[in-house]
């Protein structure tokens, strides 16, 4: 098999199995289902940072010396170790996060007030968003990819299963059991948290050992990981006191001086440290710019893991001292320059340096990755005009609400969206079970956070109710856009290399490709002819997506006649391709 920059990782270990010492040696191989990931060759060299010529000089030698001995593959276990995570974190955020959220804002626009809802269950529904859902995501993320991008083996593997469970139990009993004012029970809520730290505790454990074991050189974003740690360490103890101050003081709300702000250093500390951790490790791959400055991104950690404690402290104190409410002004400013600061370092809205702009794949990603970032900038402005509306009035709670949901909902779901479309059908080596479902989530969950953060702005300025009905409606896009993308990435989950029905079978193997033979079959059965294809000028063929609609209708015959070009040389051209492999 002739290899150039488009050649399919996973089709090249089938046909020639002894290319998979130099994938290993390159730890190219361990992602992506049994048989090597569905990812072209330059991509992965990049998001490897191993140099392309190199990798295919190696290749094809391995080709020439390994050519016509049979080499067996090895049967790769599947590792799903992040999918019970992600699965549950689906259901619990469309259970108790958003469709709670979204019935909970309808009653706040009906009532025309939102200090309607019994506050309690808000907390139980922040909690069981900020470790149910973002919380269970990037453990099971990080369980798959922190061992893969640190080229080493997970530590103490057999954990992960302690870890889900103690998490799932905590975070069921909590978020079921801190609304209910029924005292004969609540014993079970510090039991709750109890659970919670032990799988935190476990998971900090295993995590740290992986990355503290590797021998690959430290990278800027190690320092993002090792500091997420600490803080999801510090923050679930912190939970762990404030639910023993529920319990000793037999209250059900715990006080907003301490939860809104502890909020804020579970997101700002424990989650932006591990989303900027990966983005620093992968985004320049997956939207083909520069690395990232590191200068910047050094500096940006510095700012973030000195004022996060400050901004927690302050806040918390802001209500008994001038002092401390003086600094809880100031400290924004620090904050909200790191986060402009970071999209400088990480240059996600810069050009494409266009290495791979000849690479045929999906990039559906990109844009919700980008779009996350545009949620951030406006996380920050919040932020930034926060001190000037007047500590605890009701305008400033607005804002608040506001800040909350464009980084929980407009820069973190978003981003957990854009790299699980991106991430898991690579864990799998297959594709996303629908682009266009993938596109749906992005438009309805992008229409309903702006809605919720704009609309609610304007309640705080002006409190006329046709904003009200506007915030009340957002929560029913948002869970529509949840919805569609948990059925999606559910059944890309369930789908596996082997169950993923092989055109091949289905439609006859083609041994000549003549005029009437679809555009479809050809590249899906001799993925080696896309080039091809490319080369005669059938751009829209890089398109995943026109490959799968454009291609199963049209034949050769139409194609050429398209695009006006000459039939039997482009027929010559394939078959001597397809005769090349055979
Ligand atoms: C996507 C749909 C969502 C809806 C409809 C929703 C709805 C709500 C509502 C109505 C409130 C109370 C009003 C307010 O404080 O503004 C609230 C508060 C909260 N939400 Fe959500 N939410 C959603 C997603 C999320 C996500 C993804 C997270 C976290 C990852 C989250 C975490 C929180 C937290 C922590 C609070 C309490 C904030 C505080 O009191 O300081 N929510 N949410």
């Amino acid at each position: 098999m002739e290899i150039n920059r488009n050649t399919i990782i996973k089709d090249l270990i089938e046909t020639n199995p002894e290319t998979l010492a130099v994938f290993k040696k390159y730890n190219l191989v361990i992602a992506g289902g049994v048989r090597g990931p569905n990812e072209p060759i330059a991509f992965f060299a990049k998001a490897h940072e191993v140099n392309y010529d190199t990798l295919v000089k190696e290749l094809n030698e391995a080709i020439e010396k390994g050519g016509g001995e049979h080499i067996e593959i090895p049967k790769f276990e599947e590792d799903k170790i992040y999918e019970k995570f992600i699965k549950t974190a689906i259901v619990l955020t469309l259970s108790v996060g958003v469709t709670f959220g979204a019935i909970t804002l309808s009653y706040i626009a009906f009532k025309l007030n939102f200090n309607s809802v019994y506050y309690a269950l808000i907390q139980a529904h922040g909690h069981a968003q900020i470790y149910g859902w973002v919380g269970l995501c990037i453990m099971g993320f990080a369980l798959y990819i922190i061992p893969r991008v640190k080229n080493t083996e997970l530590r103490h593997r057999s954990l992960a299963n302690i870890i889900y469970g103690f998490a799932i139990i905590g975070i069921s009993i909590r978020t079921v059991v801190q609304p209910i004012p029924y005292s004969s029970i609540r014993f079970l809520v510090p039991i709750s948290a109890i659970f919670e730290a032990l799988a935190i505790c476990l998971f900090a454990f295993v995590i740290l050992r992986t990355i503290l074991s590797s021998k690959e050189k430290t990278g800027v974003f190690d320092k993002y990981f090792k500091a997420g740690i600490i803080w999801f360490l510090i923050a679930t103890f912190m939970n762990l006191c404030m639910v023993f101050h529920l319990y000793r003081h037999a209250i059900y709300e715990i006080p907003r001086n301490y939860f809104s702000p502890y909020v804020h250093l579970y997101l700002f500390g424990f989650v932006l440290m591990f989303i900027f951790a990966i983005n620093i490790r992968t985004v320049y791959a997956f939207l083909d710019i520069k690395p990232v400055r590191e200068k910047v991104i050094n500096l940006v950690f510095l700012i973030l893991n000195i004022s996060i404690p400050i901004y927690y402290i302050t806040h918390m104190l802001a209500d008994k001292y001038v002092v401390a409410f003086r600094f809880s002004q100031f400290i924004v400013f620090p904050i909200g320059f790191a986060f402009f600061a970071f999209i400088y370092g990480l240059r996600i809205f810069e050009r494409s340096t266009k290495e791979l702009q000849d690479i045929v794949m999906d990039r559906s990603y990109a844009k919700t990755i980008r779009t996350a970032y545009l949620w951030l900038i406006v996380s920050a402005v919040i932020l930034l005009v926060m001190p000037f509306l007047g500590h605890g009035t009701e305008v400033q709670k607005r804002f608040h609400g506001s800040l909350n949901h464009a980084i929980t909902v407009g820069f973190i779901t978003m981003m957990i969206i854009g790299y699980a479309s991106k991430m898991i059908p690579t864990f799998k080596g297959i594709n996303m079970h629908s682009i266009k479902i993938s596109n749906l989530t992005f438009i309805l969950l992008n229409f309903g956070c702006f809605l919720r953060v704009f609309s609610q702005i304007l309640v705080g300025t002006s409190g006329k109710p046709v904003f009200y009905a506007v915030v009340g409606s957002s929560g029913w896009f948002e869970l529509a856009a949840l919805s569609l993308f948990g059925y999606n990435l559910w059944k890309t989950m369930n789908t596996t290399q082997e169950t993923k029905p092989s055109t091949t079978t289905a439609t006859k193997k083609l041994t000549e490709v003549t005029k009437d033979t679809k555009v479809f079959d050809v590249v899906d059965q001799y993925p080696e002819t896309l080039q091809i294809f490319l080369d005669f000028g059938f751009s829209q063929m890089s398109s995943p997506v026109m490959r799968n609609t454009m291609g199963r209708v049209a034949s050769i015959d139409m194609a050429t006649k398209m695009h006006n070009v000459d039939l039997d040389k482009f027929l010559k051209a394939l078959n001597d391709k397809i005769a090349a492999k055979s």
